[in-house]
């Protein structure tokens, strides 16, 4: 599974290899993370046809120097479009993890720098990285930079930082892959849309992905769910996937504090109750 050991994982590569991560002129602080990923493409349960995209785009990537040879480039920049928790920063994960590269995560907090013209600076230093080095660039939480333009004080700058950012993703020439995430879709300028190469759209789980997910997080637990899993995925109707995964976590944890081995109904129906509860507080909030 994703977070297990055996199966997926993040491995903090900054700080021993030769990627140099630059940092905010103002604030000193690093745009970036950069991770070296575990990740496998069976650890996402997605409609068929994303699984597939996911895929081709893989397979393009890892084979960039057949293509290139005859002046073909991959599908290089990527936007991943969907709710909270539907797989879009994973995707990204199993995508570097699969071409063998590393994820260079930009961190929009320092990215947007308090200095007024830092940001289009900052934005640049990112690009110059992904030019020198193979890697996925993430740009997660897109719609942050998106977002901002609505604020009249900000609207000056991150028009300029938007456009440049455009401008940077046309004359990309790296070997890796620009991928951009969001929720907000609808937030994003069609001129945006248009500079990548392949967009995907999540969803949240159907009742049957709902039984997969339960299946595979569990098994990633140790343990296997039996009848009592039956009314699961009624249960859950529009629970995305990163909640089913905070339920199988949550279950396992009591039933583990409690002595008991493997998986009972009275644990799963308090794991899910327990989630009902904090969707019920996060849409309160
Ligand atoms: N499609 C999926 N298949 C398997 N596991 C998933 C899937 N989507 C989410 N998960 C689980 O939920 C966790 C969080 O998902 P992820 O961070 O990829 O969501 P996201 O779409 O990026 O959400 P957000 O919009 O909030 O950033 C994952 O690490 C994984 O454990
Ligand atoms: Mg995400």
């Amino acid at each position: 599974m994703p977070s297990s050991k055996q199966v997926g994982g993040d491995l903090d590569i900054g700080g021993r290899t030769e990627i140099e991560i630059p940092i905010d002129g103002e604030s000193g602080i690093p745009l970036a993370t950069v991770t070296e990923q575990y990740h496998a493409i069976g650890d996402l349960v997605l409609d068929g046809g994303l699984i597939e995209r996911l895929e081709y785009i893989i397979e393009e990537n890892g084979n960039i120097d057949r293509l290139l040879e005859y002046g073909l480039k991959p599908k290089q920049k990527i936007l991943l479009c969907g709710p909270p928790g539907t797989g879009k920063t994973l995707s990204s994960k199993v995508l570097a993890s699969s071409v063998g590269i590393p994820l260079v995560r930009v961190e929009f907090d320092s990215l947007i720098s308090s200095l007024l013209g830092e940001t289009g600076s900052n934005l640049r230093k990112i690009f110059e990285l992904a030019e020198r080095t193979r890697c996925v660039v993430l740009f997660d939480e897109f719609d942050v930079v998106a977002k901002s333009r609505d604020d009249t004080q900000e609207h000056g700058e991150m028009k300029r930082v938007i456009s440049s950012f455009m401008q940077m993703v046309d004359s990309y020439n790296g070997r890796g892959m620009i991928v951009a995430a969001t929720n907000h879709q609808h937030l994003l300028d069609p001129a945006v849309w248009r500079r990548f190469d392949d967009i995907l759209l999540y969803e949240r789980p159907d009742a049957s992905q709902r039984s997969e997910l339960l299946v595979k997080y569990l098994a990633a637990l140790g343990a296997r769910p039996g009848a009592e899993a039956r009314g699961f995925a009624r249960q859950t109707a529009g629970f995305s996937a990163a909640d089913i995964a905070r339920i199988c976590e949550d279950m396992m944890r009591r039933s583990i504090l409690a002595g008991r081995r493997g998986v009972r109904g009275e644990d799963l129906a308090w794991a899910i109750a327990e989630q009902k509860r904090r969707k019920r507080a996060m849409r309160g909030s």
